[in-house]
């Protein structure tokens, strides 16, 4: 009997990226129907990942015990009604399993009878037939190992599935998992996926969507009515709904156009020296009020009277976290930032604002490109591929002084714990170095696509060396940061 999953959920339970099993099928390591891995293939092509049977597994202690399951259940627990039906769901399922277990015992019993029945009747075939029964008792005796790993293996994807329900988005195909208490909204944008939405309580309707497949459970009561016939179509506020088994949904991902102007007031968390040139200025947003943006944008921060425009650093993904880059100067805001801003001080915020992002259509290999503090930007954007496995392939390129590639450490990282990122540091020695120096490496860029931010001249630069390599216009994506 096949047991398909979906890729992302293959790749929690391998510990491996949702990129890297893309890159596996395309090469046809891993064979896949519609989309998702057979049990048994999923067994074939990951021999070493044990899931160590020792006859007790279906215990849920004893899952608990083993480093996956640890991590599930140390995250909450789904709402106590969503918990229920899940289980209900999942118990459904093995009733089903184990009564087409039972009709095959009761074929298997026929079989067995049938071939007595014959024997009898042919006295010269008796000891084929005999050995035939032989072979069929020890097939179904001998419990292979295979059998035993994939026990194993359905015990913890069980577990995973009450845990946490998977959401497929179309028409865009983005994907997360919606664990704990939190609405299909608030699951969403912690995945950082830019997701229609308004007020966050069921008031205005703009996250309204359209259930394709599975099914969802209202969690909180809603205001904004939903005629019957809408309703009855699939309709429901992503604000106000769970799901109970895994789900896909028609909704609209947001654009930068569709981002409203927010007005946040934020609390300085932490003042981060990063050189002696440069803060690091985390805040964070109230509970009620998160900043709604896009990797790559924009905002306007304002201290005590002072004012000025900052690449948000962070992803949109970090939930009420916001980090900021912001260079020693004599502007106002940068002299308040550096001399007498606190913790726990207010900062206004407004925006997001610019069009700098990502092209949540592609899959195909990145460039990022960024000159000295500009890495800011490309920060976030980075930060955001990662977390929504955007693109098989990334490159960083970050042209600064000697010193000044402040998040060295941070790029570093990503380059070891990531097999598909490369982080490329280049030292410029006073002038800014000559774009065909710094796309030397990438000859061919007909594939890619390049996101680069940094001074005017810089960019213009790359630009004309990055078509000249082969890149479609439509695939640059420049940002000239002042
Ligand atoms: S965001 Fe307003 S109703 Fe859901």
């Amino acid at each position: 009997m096949a047991h398909y999953l979906p890729l992302s959920r293959v790749a929690r339970l391998v510990g491996v990226s949702r990129a890297e099993l893309q890159r596996m099928v395309r090469n046809g390591e891993m064979d896949t129907y519609d989309g998702q891995v057979d049990m048994a293939e999923l067994l074939r092509v990951f021999p070493a990942v044990h899931w160590e049977d020792d006859g007790e597994y279906a215990r849920v202690e004893e899952i608990k015990r083993k480093a996956f399951g640890k991590r599930i259940m140390d995250r909450v627990l789904p709402d106590k009604e969503v918990l229920a039906e899940r289980l209900f769901e999942l118990g459904k399922e093995f009733a089903g399993a184990k009564s087409l277990l039972l009709h095959y015992d009761q074929i298997f019993g026929w079989l067995n009878w049938k071939l007595d029945e014959v024997a009898e009747d042919d006295r010269a075939s008796a000891d084929a037939l005999m050995s035939i029964k032989i072979w069929l008792r020890q097939q179904l005796d001998a419990a292979p190992d295979e059998a035993a790993r994939g026990k194993a293996l359905l015990a913890e994807e069980s577990v995973m599935r009450v845990m946490a329900a998977r959401v497929l988005v179309q028409p865009s195909g983005h994907e997360f998992f919606v664990e704990g208490n939190d609405t299909i909204l608030e699951a969403a944008l912690k995945a950082g996926i830019p997701l229609n939405y308004g007020c966050s309580n069921g008031n205005c309707g703009d996250c309204k969507v359209r259930l394709l497949s599975g099914q969802v459970r209202k969690v909180h009561p809603h205001d904004f009515p939903i005629k019957e016939a809408e309703k009855s179509a699939g309709a429901f506020l992503m604000c106000s709904y769970a799901p109970i088994t895994d789900i896909e949904i028609e909704a609209g991902v947001s654009g930068a156009e569709d981002i409203p102007r927010q007005e946040v007031t934020t609390k300085v968390k932490w003042i981060e020296r990063l050189n002696d040139d440069l803060i690091a200025l985390h805040l964070t947003t109230p509970r009620s009020k998160r900043l709604r943006f896009l990797a790559g944008q924009y905002v306007t921060l304002e201290a005590g009277g002072a004012s000025a425009d900052h690449y948000v650093a962070s992803c949109p993904c970090d939930d009420r976290q916001l980090s900021l880059h912001v260079r020693r100067d004599n502007r106002p805001f940068a002299r308040k930032v550096f001399d007498d801003l606190r913790k726990e001080d207010v900062v206004n915020l407004s925006g997001p604002a610019g069009r700098f992002v990502f092209n949540m259509e592609s899959r195909a290999p990145v460039l990022f490109i960024a000159f000295e503090e500009a890495f800011a930007p490309i920060n976030s954007l980075i930060q955001h591929a990662m977390s929504l496995e955007l693109s098989e392939a990334m490159h960083l390129l970050w042209v600064a002084e000697a010193g000044g590639h402040y998040r060295d450490n941070l790029c570093r990282s990503w380059a070891d714990a990531y097999d598909n990122f490369r982080y490329l540091p280049l030292v410029r020695q006073g002038d800014m170095p000559a774009s065909a120096d710094i796309l030397a490496e990438f000859p061919d860029l007909s594939g890619f696509e390049v996101y680069a931010a940094g001074p005017e001249a810089f960019i213009r630069g790359l630009k004309l060396a990055a078509l000249a390599a082969g890149l479609p216009e439509s695939r640059w994506h420049g940002e000239i940061v002042l």
